[in-house]
């Protein structure tokens, strides 16, 4: 629904919009933005809209920071090397500047909500001209107006927000797929996580928002969609109407023109049996699931505060892979949580091995101010890196198995884009998430193909179209 809020900002899109057209008609040339997004799903389709009220406000959307007139990095906290990017990056922003007093740097993101960093920048990197934070980002436009009209160093972040803004401008990064939120925010508190911290409580957008949003999206040409939250399978908590994540899958499925749905991120704790059940039965629901572990060990999952054993989740993967056999799963996993010994890793490398990954993400845990994990003993440096050694190795030996099984059959593929490494090569998706590579040209972007799995390597494929 267009709220008042919506008409707010649009009118200050009209206000920046006026202040860009005079300095464009001063330089005499048009005004160039570069948005840079570190982290997941959810802060990518954050960027998009980001970009939708760039575009609105007269900037043409570049990807070259030197020649640009506004850099905007949209970061990410999750793990500290995220952090460690973003400063290191400021540093080369900071060069820039003292070249070019014109140009305009402004922060945003997961990162901006944590107080410490807030302080950092005010204190170290005073160059900055525009910080905001993860609730406020559909007063960009209002922000932007703010940044250019006053002196110094506009900080403007919210410690939580009720409120969802609908209907603002937005700019696709493709043209054929898209993002769409149906949740914001997370409750889970896992005690290494920051998400919730800096994400706020879970909130979900009405259904005919959502519904809404993926019809303008199919018209457009969109034919595959990403539901994003941190835990969809909560999706509906909160809403007047009482609707389950896998009733909406149902409606979604309804919408006419759109090919494939997929979604991220499900928690193995309220995986309910009415969605394997709208999985299994459905034409569009793709055949992939990210799963995420984290450990097989119960007193780690137990400190972690998951709310499953490993036994429950093995259970879980087996019904899943017994109800859609040709699914395939993917995880995530933190090597070296607090206490954790030799034996906790064994019981992670034991699940991963039962539950034959097709796909695994391998974090070393990184420590998060604020959360419950950092009060705890940290493991030592050299052990985790043996231990994470020893969970990759599985992980990729357990995946390239389950992968390349598939050699040989003929897949349906969402072609993606060109291939960057070889010439006359395209990639697509299958409906799994795994990619592959074959001969193609660029008119086959967007569309959906018949493709022969000729050679695995590994955790991708090389194929041929058939036609
Ligand atoms: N909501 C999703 C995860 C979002 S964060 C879920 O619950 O599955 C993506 C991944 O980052 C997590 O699954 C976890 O594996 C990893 N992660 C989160 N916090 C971390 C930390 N402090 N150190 C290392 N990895 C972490
Ligand atoms: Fe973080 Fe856990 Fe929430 Fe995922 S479910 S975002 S890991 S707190
Ligand atoms: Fe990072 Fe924020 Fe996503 S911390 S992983 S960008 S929710």
């Amino acid at each position: 629904m267009t709220s008042n809020e919506t008409l707010i900002q649009l009118e200050y899109i009209d206000k920046v919009k006026k202040i860009l057209d005079l300095k464009r008609q001063e330089l005499k040339r048009p005004l160039k933005a570069c948005v840079t997004t570190f982290g997941c799903q959810m802060n990518a389709k954050d960027s998009e809209k980001l970009c939708g009220i760039l575009k609105e406000c007269g900037f043409e959307l570049i990807e070259d920071e030197q020649s640009s007139d506004l850099v905007l990095m949209n970061t990410c906290t999750i793990r500290d090397n995220a952090n460690q990017k973003v400063y290191g990056h400021l540093g080369v922003l900071h060069h820039m500047k003292k070249k070019n007093k014109d140009l305009k740097i402004a922060l945003c993101g997961c990162m901006m909500q944590e107080s410490s960093v807030i302080e950092k920048l005010k204190e170290s990197y005073s160059f900055v001209d525009l910080i905001f934070g993860t609730h406020n980002i559909f007063k960009f436009a209002e922000l932007l107006y703010r940044m250019y009209t006053e002196d110094g160093m506009i900080v403007d972040i919210w410690e939580s927000t009720p409120e969802i803004v609908e209907d603002l401008p937005t700019v696709r990064k493709y043209s054929f797929k898209s993002g769409v939120n149906i949740m914001f925010g997370c409750n889970n508190f896992c005690t290494y996580c920051i998400v919730p911290y800096v994400r706020g409580r879970e909130r979900s957008r009405e259904p005919e928002d959502i519904v809404n949003e993926i019809k303008n999206l199919v018209a457009d040409g969109v034919v595959e969609v990403m539901l994003l939250g941190q835990n969809v399978n909560s999706y509906g908590r909160g809403l007047k109407e009482s609707i389950s994540f896998a009733q909406l899958l149902k409606r979604v499925e309804d919408i006419e023109g759109l090919e494939r749905i997929r979604f991220m991120t499900s928690h193995p704790k309220d995986l309910s049996d009415e969605l394997i059940d709208v999985m299994a039965s459905s034409k569009k629901i793709c055949r992939h699931l990210h799963l995420p572990l984290q450990s097989g060990s119960n007193r780690i999952l137990k400190a972690m505060n998951r709310r499953y054993t490993k036994e429950s989740y093995l259970a879980l993967v087996e019904k899943i892979r017994d109800r859609i056999p040709d699914i395939a799963i993917s995880t995530d996993i933190i090597v070296g949580f607090p206490g954790e010994t030799k034996q906790d890793v064994d019981d992670t490398i034991d699940v991963v091995i039962k539950s034959g990954f097709e796909n695994a993400f391998t974090f070393i845990y990184s420590k998060r101010t604020g959360t419950p994990a950092a009060e705890m003993q940290q493991c030592e440096e050299g052990f985790v890196k043996e231990q994470f050694d020893r969970v990759l190795k599985t992980v990729q030996e357990t995946a390239r198995s389950k992968v390349g099984g598939l050699e040989g059959s003929i897949c349906k593929v969402l072609v993606e884009e060109k291939n960057e490494h070889e010439e006359g090569m395209m990639t697509g998706r299958m409906s799994n998430n795994i990619m592959v590579h074959f001969k193609g040209d660029e008119s086959l972007i967007g569309k959906i193909v018949d493709v022969k799995l000729v050679q695995s390597k590994g955790f991708y494929y090389f194929g041929e179209e058939v036609v």
